[in-house]
């Protein structure tokens, strides 16, 4: 029987009508969009007012938070380590029914998270500020990393447990309250998350979860800024929702974290190692059925290994396991519905003019569409064909817009200066690869190149939990997650001077001066 899943807001769940500031706004069921007649939860989605009283409940308790000593947060933050990881195989389990993530993958969704708290149960016993020397004697200069206050975390279901864990794990060591909104059809998983770090001991109201709409999130973060109960919004989406996100906050002059789309580019040059490169882009074209925001777009390969590449890369795709996200498959279903019926409209951007490659078929699996080697039955599940579309022009909408799913466009460059320029050109600039065995060009790419990640041999996909994540353009608005720059998300300088001396020492002007010979010079 699928579980009912209501918000949670200063610790009290919100089950009916009037509770928390708001009545109910409808129900949802989440699906596992392997096996279709599978209902994983019941869903209770909240109002605009429900959001709005979970802001003002995450801001109540802020300050009896942010008065908790660092490195007690930072104890907590040990303990949801350990509570995940003994939860390890449960949660990917559950990712993988709800979400269709292939097993090995949502392990390693999961390991993200122990990861990322790996890095920050650290930062409660450090978050440093600095000792600054001041102009003048007697006086002492500090700067602190306070709180930005209470923080709104709107995050996609595509990363269902781990990319939340990048806004709420170290929003809440640096003593911050959060309110959560993931993504409606991964409930499931997402209470499962909450309920893991809840364990850790936080105190009521600490962090929320909201499950609610996109029109009633947005309704409520208006409501909630306008009141003043929220400080910083986390957004994990679109490019279009983050533009409207960033339109909001900076209304009431606040910068928000955008973690957005991406076209990421994969170039290939002469000197690459093909075989390499063709694992590189199966992986991250392909892998959670190109619904990473880091998969790769196009593959912008030189004239002279065009032909060879797409020869290894179509077999490799055409041979690639396709399925039940139980099994050892390359990638299994679309996440939800909604990203099925916008695949189908992705796929109506194939023109005459390209060449298909990497199936035996387009479109949805099915018996009349059948994938050969297709594992499990695909009539169970919103399962889609993988396709390699060559012959992309820089015109096309293929090369211009992210495609979400199993998609990947293929074009050609003849010198490298026309493959950066192509790379950027879509105007996004999240993560971009390229396949290489000269440092200069590697070099001349990484420079180049407008994303906020370059990968040199490896695929667009796959970042390491503590470097910089995030992208520019219309991938983010140069926001970083994760590694020690999340921390600037999260925290504000606050720089204190502190005069012992006794008098009013003005800065600039009641400053000693030594008596330099600026022209002096050596006589030899
Ligand atoms: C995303 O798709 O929003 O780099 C994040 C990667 C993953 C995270 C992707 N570690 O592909």
């Amino acid at each position: 029987m699928a579980s009912t899943i209501v918000s949670v807001v200063g610790g009290r769940a919100v089950k009916g009508d009037g509770e928390a500031g708001g009545a109910p706004a409808g129900t949802l069921t989440s699906v596992n969009p392997s096996r279709l007649t599978d209902q994983v939860a019941e869903v209770t989605l909240a109002s605009a007012g429900t959001f709005a009283a979970a802001c003002a409940a995450a801001k109540r308790a802020q300050p009896a938070w942010a008065d908790v000593p660092a490195p007690v947060r930072g104890r907590a933050i040990t303990a949801m380590g350990r509570i995940v990881e003994a939860n390890k195989e449960a949660l990917a389990r559950l990712v993988t029914r709800e979400l269709g993530k292939p097993y090995a993958e949502a392990l390693g969704e999961v390991q993200e998270i122990i990861d990322t708290c790996d890095f920050f149960l650290g930062e409660g016993r450090r978050l440093y500020g600095q000792t600054v020397p001041s102009e003048m004697p007697d006086k002492q200069l500090f700067t602190f990393r306070v709180p930005v206050g209470s923080v709104a975390v709107v995050t996609a279901g595509n990363f269902p447990v781990a990319v939340p864990s990048w806004y709420l794990v170290p929003a809440l060591v640096t003593g911050n309250t959060v309110v959560w909104k993931p993504a409606e059809y991964a409930a499931a998983s997402a209470m499962a998350l909450f309920e893991l770090l809840q364990a850790a001991g936080l105190p009521e109201g600490v962090l929320n979860i909201v499950l609610a709409d996109g029109a009633a999130t947005f309704a409520g973060l208006e409501q909630a800024l306008q009141a003043g109960t929220l400080d910083k919004i986390g957004f994990t989406g679109s490019t279009a929702v983050g533009a409207r996100i960033g339109e909001l906050a900076g209304r009431h002059l606040q910068s928000p974290c955008l973690e957005l789309g991406g076209k990421n580019p994969m170039v290939i040059t002469p000197s690459a190692d093909l075989e390499l490169a063709v694992e590189g882009a199966l992986f991250s074209g392909f892998g959670t059925a190109g619904q990473r925001c880091t998969s790769l777009g196009t593959v912008i390969v030189h004239e002279s290994v065009h032909d060879e590449f797409l020869a290894q890369f179509g077999a490799a795709v055409s041979a690639a396991a396709v399925g039940d996200p139980a099994q050892d498959v390359v990638y299994g279903p679309m996440l939800d519905q909604k990203f099925a019926t916008r695949f189908e409209e992705y796929l109506g951007w194939i023109q005459p003019h390209h060449k298909i490659l990497g199936s035996t078929g387009v479109g949805r699996v099915s018996a009349a569409n059948p994938r050969e080697g297709f594992v499990g039955d695909p009539e169970a599940g919103l399962f889609y064909h993988p396709v390699i579309v060559d012959g992309v022009q820089a015109g096309d909408a293929l090369f211009r817009q992210e495609t979400f799913g199993p998609i990947v466009g293929v074009m050609t460059y003849a010198r490298l200066a026309e493959a950066i320029e192509l790379a950027n050109a879509p105007g996004y600039g999240l993560s971009s690869s390229i396949y290489t065995n000269d440092p200069r060009e590697a070099f001349q790419f990484r420079r180049g190149v407008s994303a906020g990640m370059v990968s040199v041999n490896n695929s667009t996909s796959g970042a390491e939990a503590h470097l910089p994540f995030g992208g520019n353009g219309k991938s983010g608005n140069g926001s970083r997650q994760s590694g020690i720059w999340v921390l600037d998300q999260f925290t504000r300088w606050q720089a204190m001077n502190w005069d012992y001396s006794g008098r009013l020492q003005k800065a600039q002007m009641d400053v000693a001066e030594l008596t330099a010979d600026l022209d002096f010079r050596l006589t030899t």
